[in-house]
């Protein structure tokens, strides 16, 4: 049987991945968990758990839960910052997990080597080129580089220049999966075309039918467009303010007002920097959560990618997977 252009471009990709289709879905907190995560999977794609601050006992659950729902593989995202990091490492080793995924900075000492011992393979995000490298040289597997058009947490530069700058000189040593602004096949063939060995998407999939998120953040999906993902303001040079991207809602306004009220009482010594800065930091906790699983569109924070303009409508993963995959064999066909 002749292989098609596609499943030749993505083989290094679902070689590495040990699925039929080398499309991974992002690990999105309190979206990606056992349904969103299985159904990927069993579509052909490649899905991965989103940790984020789950503790052992319940990442143990998510993956037991996930295991009954597929036979094929998937990824578990750990944040590396997590305080119990190896004691997760050890959940997704006890359970044969064979992806996992490294998200938020450098990997603390030991971890990439506890990781391996397990027998799994390590995939890291790297946005620029100098932790592309600084990766390798620590042995990953494979490499994400995310542009900033993602949804979530983002670095400052976009997937388009990433993947110009990163592909050519690092796409030869390693599987590397291009994540950010992806809505279409079209986009996906032209990154496999440039060496990419897969990608990442995130946002396309929110408003699958499996997804667990509530109707009215699906509904917010549907309804907003590229400009409406914005990335989140910082008002104070002494106040840092991480960016992520997300639909622009009465939050986002009163994030601006908050920071400008901490710098005021900064300024009139009310408050010492520490505070201040802990009140930034804590203005977003369990908003994500608040959207996501209760639905508060207005005050949660609704964490998109600038492809949210191309979700139009509820679909079935395996809907969504099967037009991807058209799109890029028509694109790859002209
Ligand atoms: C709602 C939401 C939550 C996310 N949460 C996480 C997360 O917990 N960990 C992570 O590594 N990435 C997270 N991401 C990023 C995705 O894993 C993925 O890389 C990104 O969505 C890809 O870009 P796209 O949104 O343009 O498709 C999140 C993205 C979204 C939209």
């Amino acid at each position: 049987m002749t292989q098609s252009k596609l499943s030749q471009l993505m083989q290094r990709g679902t070689d590495f991945l040990g699925c039929e289709t080398a499309i991974m879905c992002g690990a999105m907190s309190w979206v990606s968990e056992r349904h969103l995560v299985s159904a990927i999977s069993n579509a052909g794609g490649f899905g991965v758990i989103a940790c984020g601050a789950m503790t052992p006992d319940l990442l143990d659950t998510e993956i037991a839960e996930t295991i009954k729902r597929t036979d094929k593989p998937f990824g578990v995202n750990l944040i590396t910052m997590h305080p119990d990091l190896m004691a997760l490492i050890a959940v997704c080793g006890k359970h044969g997990v064979t992806h996992v995924v490294l998200a938020g900075g450098l990997p603390p000492k030991g971890s990439l080597e506890a990781i391996k011992a397990t027998g799994a393979k390590v995939i890291c995000f790297a946005p620029a080129m100098a932790l592309a490298k600084k990766f390798i040289r620590s042995g990953v597997d494979a490499l994400v580089i995310e542009g900033m058009e993602a949804g979530g947490h983002i670095g400052p530069v976009s997937t388009s220049v990433l993947a110009q700058e990163i592909l050519p000189e690092i796409a030869s040593q390693l599987p590397v999966f291009v994540a950010g602004g992806i809505g279409t096949g079209e986009m996906i063939a032209a990154y496999l075309e440039m060496g990419a060995s897969g990608v990442q998407l995130g946002t396309r999939f929110v408003c699958a039918h499996e997804s667990i998120a509530h109707p009215a953040f699906k509904k917010a999906f549907i309804r907003g467009n590229a400009r409406d993902a914005i990335t989140s303001v910082q008002v104070d040079p002494r106040l840092p303010v991480i960016p992520v991207r997300a639909l622009k809602n009465k939050g986002t306004e009163e994030f601006t007002r908050k920071q400008i009220e901490v710098a005021k009482l900064l300024d009139s010594g009310e408050i010492e920097m520490s505070e201040a800065q802990l009140q930034i930091e804590h203005f977003w906790a369990g908003a994500l959560r608040k959207a996501v699983i209760d639905g508060d569109i207005e005050h949660g924070s609704v964490m998109a990618g600038q492809s949210v303009g191309m979700v139009k409508a509820e679909e079935s993963v395996a809907e969504i997977v099967t037009s991807l995959i058209e799109q890029a064999e028509t694109a790859l066909a002209r």
